[in-house]
């Protein structure tokens, strides 16, 4: 299931500055059809140390492309090395694409799509909305794109270019922080108040079906609050998170002195890649490392709670999941939980990754 594959890398654009455009070659080109906002995991050893990013697809599904967008970050180890040092004809190592950041399209359908992002965040919902115009020729997308200046906007021509394609069904509105432009309420960050005004008289939030928000935790959270005050439901409005400004994980509780070693320790029944091991795991360990420290091959990037690479259903038994940035409350609902962040709390506990 966490089965690497090798993607060449055939082109690298710079964008802007700090971000390159990465094309990749696939060696097996079916286990990489993707969904639009889906992201892919790499894998690279930087300094003996495995390190596992996840950068999402840019690209959309009609382009036959597969492309992901990578900002450098000040003091980022893997994102400094893609923007400096990795060149083309050099082999990356992915996972096939993961991530559920997008809605079903219809060809019959005619919606109203409002889309969020910032600075990196461009990159699911360029993908969802390159895919979204050309699937549902009668649907059409607002986008709010914040970033610090016109300097730092990733894809500013290819957006250009798609509202010359599409002329009349996206519209973007750029959000800057410090660039002055004509309009003053497209100056400064994207908070709950700039939506509630913008929703007063440039987007017409009444209308809209689904919106997509991805960029900066507080940024986020700001939009999701304006979004419900103005009435769409939590099942129109669809995250994805690039990294949480909490810690990934709460402080978890230490095990009771008295607890014996026993009451410590918990039967797990994993079930990977069609197989079912069953390990005995100390409690205070998560379910993701309970599986690796067994030889098991369990998914996992951010080990945050954030990516939701590592999920699994739980089947049978309890656990505690300390942090989600990641799962939506139906999936939940249903039992699934991000294994990276999940504590076994009964004594015995059936996990399974394959659903
Ligand atoms: C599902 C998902 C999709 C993603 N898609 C993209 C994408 O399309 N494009 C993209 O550029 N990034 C994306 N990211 C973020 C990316 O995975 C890395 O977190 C980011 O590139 C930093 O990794 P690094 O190894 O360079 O930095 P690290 O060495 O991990 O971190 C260095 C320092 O930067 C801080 N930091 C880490 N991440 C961020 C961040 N995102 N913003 C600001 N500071 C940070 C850390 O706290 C640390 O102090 C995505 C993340 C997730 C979970
Ligand atoms: S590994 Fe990212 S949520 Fe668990």
């Amino acid at each position: 299931m966490a089965q690497f594959h090798n993607l060449k890398v055939t082109d690298i654009h710079r964008t802007i500055r700090d971000a390159v455009v990465l094309t990749l070659e696939p060696d097996d080109r079916t286990a990489f059809d993707f969904i639009q906002g889906q992201y892919l995991t790499f894998r690279r050893e930087f300094d003996g140390e495995e390190l596992r990013r996840s950068y999402s697809i840019c690209s959309g599904r009609a382009e036959d492309k597969l492309q992901v967008g990578i900002k450098r970050v000040e003091g980022g180890a893997f994102s400094t090395w893609a923007n400096e040092e990795l060149k083309v004809g050099e082999t990356l190592e992915a996972m096939a694409p993961m991530g559920g950041f997008h809605t079903p399209l219809d060809p019959g359908a005619e919606k109203q799509y409002l889309g969020f992002a910032g600075g990196s965040g461009i990159t699911p919902v360029l993908s969802i909305i390159k895919t979204t115009l050309e699937v549902e020729p009668k649907s059409t997308f607002t986008l709010v794109y914040a970033n610090k200046g016109v300097a730092t906007i990733m894809f500013r021509e290819e957006l250009e270019d798609l509202k010359n394609q599409y002329l009349g069904r996206l519209s973007v509105i750029h959000v800057l922080e410090q660039d002055a432009q004509e309009i003053d309420l497209f100056t400064g960050m994207v908070t709950e108040e700039k939506c509630a005004q913008l929703f007063r008289t440039w987007v017409d939030v009444e209308s809209i079906d689904t919106a997509f928000i991805c960029g900066p935790e507080p940024m986020m959270l700001g939009i999701a609050k304006a979004l419900r005050d103005h009435g769409l439901d939590d099942a129109q409005i669809k995250f994805e998170l690039f990294a949480s400004a909490q810690p990934g994980r709460l402080p978890k509780k230490a095990v009771s002195q008295e607890a014996g070693k026993t009451a410590n320790q918990a039967e797990v029944a994993i079930t990977l890649d069609g197989s079912t091991q069953t390990i005995s795991a100390a409690k205070d360990i998560t379910v993701l490392d309970a599986a690796r420290a067994n030889q098991m091959d369990a998914p996992y990037a951010c080990k945050a709670g954030v990516c939701s690479t590592c999920r699994c259903r739980v089947i049978e038994g309890e656990v505690e999941m300390v942090a989600n940035h990641a799962l939506e409350d139906y999936e939940v609902e249903k039992g699934y939980v991000l294994s990276c962040q999940s504590y076994p709390v009964t004594d015995r506990v059936v996990v399974d990754y394959d659903q």
